[in-house]
């Protein structure tokens, strides 16, 4: 595997290849949500690029930059044995030198659900990816769809802003309890890492809800959040919507139901779509 710091040299290697290429946007401390996107990518392009950038952007001030979790080595053996072609691995200054000023935001999508908790969140997303964007050039983007706003809002913008990139989203990859990897699982203690998976159940207890035939959004959040504040949990949000992530007062097929909890310091979040 490659491992590129510098902006220009993926430039160059970007230049010198004329093949497919599929790119996995990352912030490092790796696991298994994000292997199974590189191999979807790996699937479906002639080389694979990942990139591992903490994003100060889209960390709020109250939220710790500092302390989220980093292991580039850890990171590198695992990219190595999935066998990635490029690993991009830019320093902060090196992606936002003195005099970085330029950001890319939405007006809409960002309002709602993390976005409303976290203001500024999705702008710094945006702001990373279409830089990263630029510099990588991919044919295909990989996202988890775990991050259910954060696909909507790439996809939105890729889509106002034309950009030649397919956006490919790959299913939410979870522990044998069902809680979602992510990297910020480590920071749950034993005891809000068992109770955690409570997330999973109230997602499917919606769905069943479903399937035995309720659909009205408020019954089956009441019952949710029984569940949930039956643990440690507090509740940040717990929503039903619409592709446009509009909320809706019906359940029906296709629509995303969302949460996110707090235990403790952690905040996680989880979602399904009702089939
Ligand atoms: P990060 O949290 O590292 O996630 C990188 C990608 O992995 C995202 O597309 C995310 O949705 C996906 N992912 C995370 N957990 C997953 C899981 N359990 N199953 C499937 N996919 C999963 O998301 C970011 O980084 C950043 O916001 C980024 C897009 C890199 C911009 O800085």
């Amino acid at each position: 595997m490659k491992i590129v710091k510098i902006i220009s040299e993926i430039e160059n290697l970007r230049k010198s290849f004329a093949g497919t290429i599929g790119f996995i946007p990352t912030m490092g401390y790796l696991h298994e949500g994000h292997l199974s996107l590189v191999k979807l990518a790996q699937k479906e392009n002639a080389l694979v690029f990942v990139s591992i950038f903490v994003n100060p952007k889209q960390f709020s001030p109250n939220e710790d930059l500092q302390s989220y979790p980093r292991d580039t080595d850890r990171d590198i053996a695992l990219l190595e044995q999935v066998n990635v072609d490029v690993l991009f691995l830019p320093t902060p200054t090196e992606m936002y030198p003195e005099g970085f000023e330029t950001e890319v935001s939405l007006s809409n999508l960002p309002q709602r659900l993390e976005g409303a908790v976290r203001p500024g969140h999705f702008t710094g997303v945006a702001t990373v990816l279409t830089k990263l964007f630029h510099i990588v050039q991919p044919t295909a983007a990989y996202f988890g769809q775990k991050d259910a706003q954060q696909v909507a809002v790439v996809k939105k913008m890729v889509k106002d802003l034309n950009f030649p990139i397919k956006i490919i989203v790959g299913e939410t990859i979870r522990e044998a309890d069902g809680l979602a990897m992510s990297s910020i699982n480590v920071f749950l203690s034993p005891a809000e890492r068992k109770e955690a998976s409570v997330l999973y159940q109230s997602l499917s207890l919606a769905e069943k809800m479903f399937k035995d035939g309720e659909t009205d959004t408020e019954k089956i959040k009441t019952e949710m959040t029984k569940l949930i504040e039956a643990k440690s949990g507090m509740i940040d949000y717990i929503s039903f919507a619409n592709e446009q992530l509009d909320e809706v007062a019906e359940v029906k097929n296709g629509t995303l139901v969302s949460l996110a909890v707090r235990f403790g310091k952690t905040r996680l979040i989880d979602n399904i779509v009702i089939k």
